[in-house]
Formats: C-alpha cells, sequence, structure tokens
C-alpha cells in the first residue's frame, strides 16, 4: 500500500553524492515516497553534504576523529539518527565502517549500494574506482549493482536488489563506472521504494519482495 507519509531517510555519503542527488530526484518528481531528513557525512568537504544544504536538508559532518573515544562517536551518531526520527539510513558512497551498534539499532532498516554484483568485488579496499579496476583485471563480461542491508562486515548483508551491467572491450575503469553509476541512480530509489511500500521482507539470507497492494477502492 502506498504510504501516506514518506519514509524518512538519514543518507550517510563520503564523496559527490551523486546517488543521493538521484534520491532527491526521484523524490521531487513524485517516484519515491521519501523524504531525506539528514545527510551525515566523515568527510566535511563532502558534495553530499553541499547537495543536502542546497535542498534545505540538515547536513552534519561527524567523524571518529572528533571524538576522545568510540562511545561518545557512537552516541553522536545515535543522537542525531534519533533526532531526526530516521526510519530507514542509505548509504550512498560512504566509506567508513558503521559501528556495530548502529548496524543492531538499524537492523534490517540500514541499505548500501556497492557498484557490483557481491558477493563478487566487495569488502574492504574494494570501493569506488577499485571496484571497477579490479573487474576488469579479472576479464569479467559482465559487472553491476548491488543494494544490500548493512550487517557488521563490509559488504556481506543480504541483497535487496541487483541489475547487472556488460563490461564492453573497450571499457576502461572510468566508462564501465560511469555505466554503472547510471544503473545505480535508477536501482537505489527503487530498493527504497520496496521499503516505503513495506514490501521486503528477510527469510534466512533472502529477501522477498511482497506483491504491491492496491488501495481498495471504497
Ligand atoms: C558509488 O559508485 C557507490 O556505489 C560507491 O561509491 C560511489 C559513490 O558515488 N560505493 C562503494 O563503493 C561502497 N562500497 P556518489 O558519491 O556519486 O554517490
Amino acid at each position: 500500500m502506498r504510504r501516506r507519509v514518506p519514509l524518512r531517510l538519514a543518507a550517510f555519503a563520503s564523496g559527490r553524492g551523486s546517488n543521493l542527488a538521484a534520491i532527491l530526484e526521484k523524490i521531487d518528481t513524485g517516484k519515491l515516497d521519501a523524504q531525506v531528513v539528514l545527510v551525515l557525512s566523515n568527510n566535511s568537504d563532502a558534495g553530499a553534504l553541499d547537495i543536502a544544504r542546497q535542498h534545505g536538508i540538515p547536513a552534519m559532518h561527524i567523524s571518529r576523529k572528533q571524538f576522545n573515544d568510540d562511545q561518545t562517536y557512537e552516541n553522536a551518531l545515535l543522537t542525531a539518527l534519533a533526532d531526526s526520527q530516521t526510519e530507514l539510513v542509505i548509504l550512498a558512497g560512504y566509506m567508513k565502517k558503521i559501528p556495530v551498534s548502529i548496524v543492531r539499532t538499524f537492523q534490517g532498516r540500514m541499505l548500501n549500494i556497492h557498484p557490483a554484483l557481491l558477493p563478487s568485488f566487495g569488502g574492504q579496499g574494494l570501493y569506488g574506482h577499485f571496484v571497477h579496476e579490479a573487474v576488469l583485471a579479472f576479464g569479467c563480461k559482465v559487472s553491476g549493482v548491488t543494494v544490500h542491508l548493512v550487517d557488521a562486515q563490509y559488504d556481506t548483508g543480504a541483497p535487496v536488489m541487483q541489475r547487472s551491467v556488460p563490461v564492453l572491450e573497450e571499457d576502461t575503469a572510468e566508462t564501465l563506472a560511469a555505466r554503472i553509476l547510471k544503473e545505480e541512480h535508477q536501482i537505489y530509489a527503487e530498493a527504497i521504494q520496496l521499503f516505503a511500500e513495506g514490501r521486503v521482507r528477510l527469510d534466512g539470507r533472502r529477501t522477498k519482495i511482497l506483491p504491491p497492494e492496491f488501495e481498495k477502492q471504497p
């Protein structure tokens, strides 16, 4: 059933924020029943923070380096998420590991997007252009995108959506990244919309997508 109240999203992003921008565009054009209530970055220069400010969305720079210990750092993250009444956390090019306490608090309610078909080409050190370089070095004919639930390890949570993208013979890491990014900008909003519609169930490691419910006619 379509929500009457938009799903409240907090986006974590470390870099330029093109996935965040794509999600905001899908919201603005009525394709995603959500609202970005907080953008959080470990990097004060992140383009994603500028995008948030341009949209009037609270933008916070929170980095472990600002705190004396893990506990106060984690409390700062948890407080920001609680204060904004976040329902779903989306990692959009976030290059830091999420502390376990936050993963637990948002178990089943935290998504990541990864620019490859997991479990291939994921894990620590495989992010951004490193992923595409590794795919080309292996000689893969297909790569793609994975949107997955976040667990305590890098890139190991259950997939929610995956989509393949062909690797072309003339591809460089840059051209492959660009073709995959185009797909990322579609698939992330589609996956988030499934959560907005309450259609994602976890059965062991497998997510099950429930069929859309149609609003009953009066
Ligand atoms: C995206 O390609 C995203 O999939 C990737 O970083 C890029 C961020 O771009 N994330 C990872 O590699 C995470 N393991 P963006 O800042 O333009 O959204």
